[in-house]
């Protein structure tokens, strides 16, 4: 199966693109991985005077081509002051101005990772709101990662091992199941 996994952070030392990099890992044994980086999706705020006179950003054109290149899409964002990431909800915003609705129809699997113990939770919900309302299916389990900062081992793996064989099993099932 194409996958398309993007973390929505631009940190460099993102805790979200380390859940993202353990679930490349995860999944690249059986399957193909588009691995993204929010970085590359740097757009404008989005601004209608801009659209109308430049078009839709290249950057988002690309964004839509590999969202609709992929059969299951992946992203794992952090929460911000309890709600979603500004820079993802803008890049939605973006994109659900290409016609057709690009985000109708499509699968896809919400993650966080946060210092907290709620580990990004809330910000999920808030994500699932313009996702759902521009006709995306969303996984209707999510997976939250709590102390992000102290979570992970060495090699990347989640030091809490019942929790990783939780993920690995998340993941299966998104993949195997869908809607
Ligand atoms: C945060 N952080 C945060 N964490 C959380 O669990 N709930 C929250 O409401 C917030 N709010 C918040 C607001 C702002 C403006 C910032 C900069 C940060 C902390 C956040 O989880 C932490 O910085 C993570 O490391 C962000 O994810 P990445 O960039 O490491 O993937």
């Amino acid at each position: 199966m194409d996958i398309f996994l993007m973390a929505a952070s631009l940190r460099k030392d993102s805790v979200n693109k380390k859940l993202t990099d353990l679930c490349q890992k995860i999944l690249s044994a059986d399957h193909q991985i588009d691995y993204a980086n929010m970085t590359e999706f740097d757009v404008p705020l989005y601004n209608m005077d801009i659209q109308n006179s430049s078009g839709i950003p290249a950057t988002v054109n690309d964004f839509v081509k590999r969202i609709t290149q992929a059969q299951k899409i992946i992203i794992s964002s952090p929460e911000y002051n309890f709600s979603m990431s500004g820079v993802l909800k803008n890049l939605i915003d973006w994109v659900s101005r290409v016609q057709p609705m690009p985000w109708k129809g499509v699968e896809i699997l919400l993650m966080s990772a946060s210092p907290s113990m709620v580990g990004g939770n809330r910000g999920l919900w808030n994500t699932r709101i313009p996702l759902e309302a521009c006709g995306s299916f969303v996984y209707p389990e999510m997976f939250s990662l709590a102390d992000a900062y102290k979570a992970f081992d060495q090699d990347g793996s989640l030091a809490d091992k019942k929790l990783q064989s939780r993920l690995g099993q998340l993941l299966n099932d998104f993949i195997n199941k869908g809607k």
